[in-house]
């Protein structure tokens, strides 16, 4: 039985919602509080027995290489100016036997093509697809959960939510049969369609295990919705050979692509972040509540 050790991060997009702030640096790159997005989805994945990470990286190549690079100049700064837990906590970012590995995609064709961009480095072997804009705060981490699924059905599984029904052409959306808890055999996949045409309410967020065949069908699509090359189209045409599951993952989900919900996770990683929780919900209760709420 094959491990997953391999993680892609697609993070080639234009992150057209968040200009000016992506025009030089990638969406990924957003913090949260004090950690860039792509951060908290290595970790997720570290924490999950991953050990290869593959940023797929486009217009905006650098930021990324050289988050997760060793800054020397950095460090030796750190130290003498006697920031010990800065740099300690530089130090500890990433794992050491964690490898790191930089795909260019030229040109932002879709999420489909940022996937395929990854096939020299993922061979073949099943791998996580990880969309880093999708902040999902649980315990443990639902890469490490569709792990485990994958570890016990052996064939690819796809992360899903309830979407509101109006919100559907925001999201692939699968109709599923029902199969254990949690968990439902997707029997059709469909990118972005019309509230009216959606087969469900199930909508895929940015976590999947997918099988080395997906590879295959990544080379046989078409341009689909919004001209690009989706992945959810060669998810579908796998499905004609390979069973899919959808997992319906437990934790909180943060659309992090948009600007509320890059917000909203904002707001609620300050007040549970240990350096600024006190001083913020303060200000929170403060700004909100007004000085009735004050002792
Ligand atoms: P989005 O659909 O959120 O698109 O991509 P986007 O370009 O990043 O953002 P908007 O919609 O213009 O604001 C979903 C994920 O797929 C990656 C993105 O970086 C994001 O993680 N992606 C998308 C690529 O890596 N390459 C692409 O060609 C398209």
């Amino acid at each position: 039985m094959k491990k997953v050790t391999k993680a892609v991060f697609p993070a080639a997009g234009m992150g057209t919602r968040f200009l000016p702030a992506t025009k030089a640096n990638p969406k990924e790159m957003l913090p949260i509080v004090d950690k860039p997005l792509i951060q908290y989805a290595a970790e997720e994945a570290v924490a999950a027995g991953i050990t290869d990470l593959i940023f797929i990286i486009g217009r905006t190549k650098r930021a990324i290489a050289d988050h997760f690079d060793k800054a020397y100049e950095l460090e030796v700064e750190l130290e003498t100016r006697g920031k010990l837990k800065a740099l300690q906590d530089l130090r500890d970012m990433l794992p050491s036997h964690v490898n790191c590995i930089y795909i260019r995609q030229a040109e932002a064709l879709g999420l489909g093509h940022a996937v395929q961009c990854a096939q020299s480095a993922v061979n073949d072997e099943p791998f996580v697809v990880i969309l880093a804009d999708d902040l999902i705060d649980a315990e443990p981490g639902v890469v490490k959960q569709m792990c485990d699924v994958y570890d016990y059905y052996q064939c690819s599984v796809v992360g899903v939510q309830e979407v509101a029904p109006e919100e559907t052409a925001s999201y692939g959306i699968v109709a599923c049969d029902p199969m254990a808890e949690r968990i439902s055999r997707v029997t059709r996949i469909v990118e972005k369609p019309k509230p009216a045409d959606a087969p469900s309410n199930l909508g895929v967020v940015g976590r999947y295990v997918l099988t080395p065949r997906i590879f295959d069908h990544l080379k046989r699509i078409e341009r689909g919705a919004g001209g690009e090359l989706q992945l959810t189209d060669a998810i579908q045409s796998m499905l004609q050979e390979q069973q899919v599951l959808a997992y319906a993952y437990q934790g909180t989900r943060y659309d992090c692509g948009s600007k509320v919900g890059y917000l909203e996770a904002t707001v609620e990683y300050a007040m549970k972040h240990p350096e600024v929780a006190e001083e913020f919900t303060a200000y929170l209760k403060n700004r909100f509540c007004g000085p009735c709420d004050r002792p």
